[in-house]
């Protein structure tokens, strides 16, 4: 038994997010977690939200909250829809809690020991009106590439280029519009990641199991030779800028950077999740207590690549402490919207809450597994949204499913029926699901998101197949010994189907477990299919589960095609 440790990269505290989020981090990882707990391993599934810097501020300020009322509850929000998705966190943790905070200050701490803090003087825009700097978003005007009228201190949201808030032309404070704005010094904290950058180096060279998209954008940062990164703001909501114990003289205003503080939290919920639960944090994430034989995935977006390839992995690095550090980093590409990004101003697109009220979770579970946006960006449609629930999850595995037990049931009387053998077909059957069970392994070993609902649905059509082939109700009209064997065969693999699909569509295999009288959560199939498909003795009671996936029709996507176009 492997112990394998998992973590989907922090969704910010400021809204529910859209089915891109939930696509490029947070449900692969819960497939992945999933499968490896099938499997028999130790499994810890670690979230959190994000919930420093600027974009909470504001947040809370457009909602007219105070920032910890509106971090408290949109994070009980995003735990409440992301448990409707079936995401089977051991722990949805919180960056603003004190774990965080005393693990970031204690990174910052043995980091400037070790030379890679320094503190440096800044040119900073201040704001007279409001009389306070303006970090990252708490400043717009026009983007100094591409002309954008409101482009983010911190980023331009048309051309992407990362800004310096000095840069902006004609700027202006989003807190009170004002541009009655200076440039002033301000002292702050550095990350010298250029001393660090051939640590950084060596460390990607020894992690082959990056994705490519992950290693492309690592190497990409480390070839454009690394930047020295301010970690600290002039903002009161964050990590408090603390030495030995007391506020640090001159940081009394500011607070860690969101970005440095929150990958921390990675640690930090896991402290959470022991304090919570009596479990041991530290087992998970020191080296020198337990961390060697941990195996870290990480899931995230790809805009997210470089935060966990240079900047979070300097400060374990800097640190000289045996911090456990990822082993596979999992990235993914965007999925949009008919081509579009989504917007939350525009109401373009599906957000987790809306997805929920539409249809039950496995739908979009199986939609976004399939149709993953793993080695390219990937476009939402709605015509393959149906195409994906109506042919897959309806026609090849509810029709199934719902055939063999509905036909058993009247035949058999709801038992699974004795007598007879198998024969050629079943031997073919047997030697089919072998197979195609090992390519199923492979891929979710391997972390092939959408080669995993390929196989998945390799296996269902096999089912089908069998049956078309094997027509129990024509063999019990001749031959009541070989429907019999038919239909116990094919229970079998209804149970089987119910362990194999419970990572992408746990709460259809759940159904299916119940119906056929087999635990859940289950445990992963042997690779031997003949096997697997005797195990469900004669006698045994089974139910008829009521329909598994119902058809999405025409007149639903029309109506759905128009209200998530989004303003033009
Ligand atoms: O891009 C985002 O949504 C960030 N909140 C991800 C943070 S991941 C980790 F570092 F915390
Ligand atoms: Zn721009």
């Amino acid at each position: 038994m492997a112990r394998i440790l998992i973590t989907s990269a922090l969704p910010y505290i400021n809204g529910v997010k859209h089915l891109g989020n939930l696509a490029g981090s947070m449900l692969p990882a819960d497939v992945y977690a999933r499968f490896q707990r099938a499997r028999g391993h130790e499994v810890l599934y670690i979230c959190a939200t994000d919930e420093h810097g600027t974009p909470a501020e504001l947040a809370a300020a457009a909602a007219g909250q105070d920032v910890m009322t509106y971090c408290e509850e949109q994070h009980r929000l995003q735990h409440d829809i992301g448990r409707g998705f079936g995401l089977s966190w051991d722990w949805f943790g919180r960056s603003s809690l004190p774990q965080n905070a005393r693990l970031t200050q204690h990174f910052a701490e043995v980091l400037e020991d070790n030379g890679y803090i320094e503190e440096r003087t800044d040119k900073l825009v201040y704001s007279i009106d409001d009389k306070r700097f303006l970090p990252d978003r708490y400043i717009q005007g026009i983007c100094p590439i591409c002309g954008f009228p409101d482009a983010r201190g911190d980023q331009c949201d048309n051309c992407g280029s990362l800004l310096d808030p000095i840069d902006l032309k004609e700027p202006y404070s989003v807190i009170s519009g004002s541009r009655n704005l200076e440039v002033r010094d301000s002292r702050n904290l550095y990350l010298v990641q250029t001393k660090l950058q051939d640590a950084i180096r060596k460390w990607v060279d020894a992690k082959p199991e990056f994705s490519s998209l992950a290693r492309s954008i690592a190497y990409k940062h480390l070839d454009e030779g690394l930047i020295d990164r301010g970690i600290t703001r002039d903002l009161s909501w964050g990590v408090p800028v603390m030495r030995g114990g007391q506020p640090r003289t001159g940081f009394e205003d500011k607070v860690f950077y969101v970005w440095f503080d929150a990958p921390i939290e990675y640690i930090g919920a896991t402290e959470e999740w022991a304090d919570a639960t009596g479990g041991d944090w530290a087992r998970w994430w020191r080296e020198d207590q337990g961390a060697k034989d941990v195996r870290y995935v990480e899931f995230m977006g790809k805009d997210n690549v470089a935060f966990h390839t240079v900047s979070f992995p300097a400060t374990i690095l800097g640190s000289g402490e045996p911090w456990k550090s990822v082993d596979n980093l999992k990235a993914f590409n965007w999925l949009n919207w008919y081509g579009d990004k989504f917007s939350t101003s525009n109401g373009r697109g599906v957000f987790m809450d809306q997805a929920l009220e539409l249809l039950p979770s496995d739908y979009w579970r199986w939609y976004l597994t399939a149709n993953s946006p793993e080695h390219s960006d990937t476009a939402f449609t709605w015509e393959q949204f149906q195409g994906a629930a109506n042919k897959d999850l309806a026609d090849v595995l509810g029709n199934f499913v719902n055939r063999i037990l509905k036909f058993a049931e009247a035949r058999f009387e709801g038992k699974i029926p004795a007598g007879g053998e198998p024969g050629p077909l079943e031997d073919k059957l047997f030697a089919q699901v072998s197979e195609k069970l090992a390519e199923l392994t492979a891929q979710f070993e391997a972390i092939e998101i959408r080669k995993t609902a390929q196989a998945l649905r390799a296996l269902w059509v096999v089912g089908n197949e069998y049956l078309q082939e094997a027509a129990p109700w024509t063999a019990i009209k001749t031959d009541p010994d070989r429907a019999a064997v038919i239909v116990r065969t094919a229970i079998n693999l209804a149970a089987l189907y119910a362990r194999v699909s419970a990572p992408i569509i746990p709460d259809a295999a759940e159904k299916i477990a119940m119906a056929v009288g087999e635990p859940y959560p289950p445990t992963w199939p042997s690779p031997d299919a003949r096997i697997e498909l005797s195990r469900l003795e004669a006698g045994r009671a089974f139910s008829v589960p009521e329909v598994l996936f119902r058809k999405i029709e025409d007149d639903q996507v029309a109506a759905w095609t128009e209200r998530f176009a989004g303003k033009s």
